[in-house]
């Protein structure tokens, strides 16, 4: 939630920053600013998005700055709320992600002494502490030091202040990495505005306070001077751009065989933790797609390795834990999901060995996991998750091979050659069911109970339809009573056990006038004739069928929501990286 760049250099800051800004839009995207070290600080913010801007903030002059682009959470997305925010003087500014948490009551106080509030957000509090500390102190790095410490809650905080060049950043649950680049330096919520410029990242520890020069990079912890490892980043300028595709998602359905192929070969699972190579249960933390990556997960491994699995939301666990031991995996494709890392840090409380599955290097999930398996996804800029889903499925089938004696290794190999087969399948028959409903089912068992839930999400999502996925035994249980002729049901029908039931479950839907897709295997002869539209994915392993239905309905639901003309990149009220409670 909310992205924030911020640069120190010997260019002009301000077009730096916008471009930095834009490809941190899918944190957050209801409005922005800039503030650079011009003439005093020069400020230009706005409710709205950033991306297509071509306004005044690119005239702002200044070889130092800040930016920001927000999801609102404490006051509604207007120009007053937007960051950067200035203290009483207008010398100092900052911007903010995560959430002051003891703000109130500091603003009160702050207010009793005088100072003049001009929004409604938790944030503007800092600024006016800092005023406060500045006063005392003169030097900004000092002030920050001595004003973070009053600070409840979570924040990656960057800071100007007139007539000084240097960029002052701190850390505490909320992401921040700093790029070393030759003679200037960066710091944002994570390297997709950086990699066009260094591959050199430093990622700050919680309670870091760093100070940016141009020519330099001092970080301290208590106001001790550390230094923390460099690390590189292999991700390329490219890959966080369209390259050609009309929409960054089609861009990464389109990298699924990549990300998937990529991760199954990083994946070592040998460093595992002991704990976690002959685990007798396991259980798994996440929310949202990966809650459904994790349900995926909870059925293949029960039933193809016989270990009992246990699947959580990570924001019910934290009010509701129930008992647990032994091994327990958090999968969070940002590494940052505030409810997954609370319920990871409550399951070390309770002993277990916990393991986490990310996308991104340096994230807080790896600071707070005994163990992390990271993904190859690359950077993901479409809100909905696409790639990163089947990334995690990667992982999550390379622990499942590794726990069965490396059984499945020839398959996982070549499963990325069934993903790429599905990816130009024609469903055009299938959106134009879809657009013009209001409703749509999924249903699927097992498995494919879990990958209709997917579908229905990455539907509602972008398109705005209401979707739900549900195990296809349910339906007859009430939702049937919604099933008419304009209720679309999109089923899952693979050979197996379940095959016979779904059919006749399909069948059940059909008779109340439900127009069906179903999703079967090629060469099935009794699908076509009993359903409206039938999508053949090929014949392949169980775990690749997951994979392929999967990807079928994520352009499904793409598809659909272009036709509807939606903003299908950044759908409305979402953030992909959801670091508040
Ligand atoms: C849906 C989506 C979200 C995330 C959820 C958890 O497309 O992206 O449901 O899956 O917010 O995010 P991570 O995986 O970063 O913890």
């Amino acid at each position: 939630m909310c992205g924030i760049v911020g640069y120190a250099g010997r260019r002009d800051a301000a077009p730096l920053i916008i471009e930095g800004l834009k490809r941190l839009e899918y944190r957050g995207y209801d409005s922005f600013g800039v503030a650079t070290l011009g003439s005093g600080i020069e400020l230009v913010k706005h409710q709205g998005r950033i991306s297509g801007y071509a306004g005044s903030a690119h005239q702002l002059h200044g070889k130092t700055g800040i930016g920001h682009t927000r999801w609102a959470t404490h006051g509604i997305p207007n120009d007053a709320n937007a960051h950067p925010h200035l203290d009483c003087t207008n010398r100092i500014a900052v911007v903010h992600n995560g959430i002051i948490e003891n703000f109130s009551s500091l603003k009160r106080d702050l207010i009793s002494r005088g100072h003049r509030f001009r929004s409604d957000t938790d944030t503007e509090v800092v600024v006016h502490l800092l005023e406060e500390a500045y006063a005392k102190e003169h030097d900004i790095l000092v002030a920050v030091q001595n004003t973070v410490p009053l600070l409840k809650g979570s924040f990656a905080l960057l800071v100007i202040v007139a007539d000084d060049n240097r960029l002052i950043a701190a850390r505490n649950q909320s992401p921040l990495v700093i790029g070393i680049g030759d003679g200037e330096n960066f710091a944002a919520s994570d390297m997709t505005p950086v990699i066009e410029y260094t591959e050199r990242a430093i990622f700050l520890e919680d309670g870091d306070v760093a100070s940016l020069k141009p020519d330099s990079v001092e970080i301290f912890h208590d106001k001790i001077p550390v230094t923390r490892p460099v690390e590189l980043i292999d991700w390329s300028p490219e890959a966080a751009k369209k390259g050609g595709f009309s929409h960054f998602m089609m861009k990464e359905i389109y990298e699924q065989p990549k990300a998937f192929f990529d991760t199954l070969n990083a994946i070592d699972t040998d460093v595992l933790p002991p704990a976690a190579r002959h685990p007798s249960s396991v259980t798994v933390l996440a929310c949202g797609s990966s809650y459904h990556a994790g349900l995926i997960f909870r059925y293949l491994v029960e039933e193809s390795c016989g270990i009992p699995a246990r699947l959580e939301f990570a924001s019910e666990f934290k009010y509701f834990p129930p008992p647990v031991e032994g091994l327990v995996i958090g999968i969070t494709q940002s590494g940052e999901t505030a409810d997954t890392l609370t319920a990871l840090r409550q399951a070390k409380a309770h002993n277990c060995t916990t393991l986490a599955i990310t996308n991104v290097l340096g994230s807080s999930v790896s600071r707070i996991a005994d163990a992390t398996l990271f993904m190859r996804a690359g950077p993901e800029i479409s809100v909905a998750a696409t790639k990163s889903f089947v990334a995690q499925l990667a992982v999550l089938m390379q622990i499942m091979n590794a726990w069965a004696g490396r059984r499945w290794a020839g398959v996982l190999q070549h499963a990325h050659q069934s993903i790429e087969d599905v990816l130009h399948i024609d469903l055009s028959a299938a959106v134009s069911l879809c657009v013009p409903a209001k409703s749509i089912f999924y249903v699927g068992r097992g498995p494919f109970y879990a990958v209709s839930l997917e579908g229905a999400l990455k539907m509602k999502e972008i398109s705005y339809i209401h979707a739900e996925g549900y195990a296809a035994g349910e339906l007859k249980h009430g939702p049937f009573a919604l099933l008419s002729t304009e209720t679309p049901v999109i089923a899952i029908c693979m050979p197996g056990e379940t095959y016979g039931v779904m059919i006749s479950n399909i069948k059940e839907m059909k008779a109340r006038g439900a127009p069906v897709i179903a999703l079967g295997c090629e060469g099935d002869s009794e699908l076509p004739d009993i359903v409206d539209v039938f999508i053949p994915v090929p014949e392949t392993h169980r775990f690749v069928q997951v994979l392929t239905t999967l990807v079928v309905l994520q352009l499904l639901a793409f598809y659909t929501a272009v036709a509807l003309g939606r903003d299908v990149d950044k759908p409305r009220n979402l953030a992909k990286s959801v670091t508040v409670e």
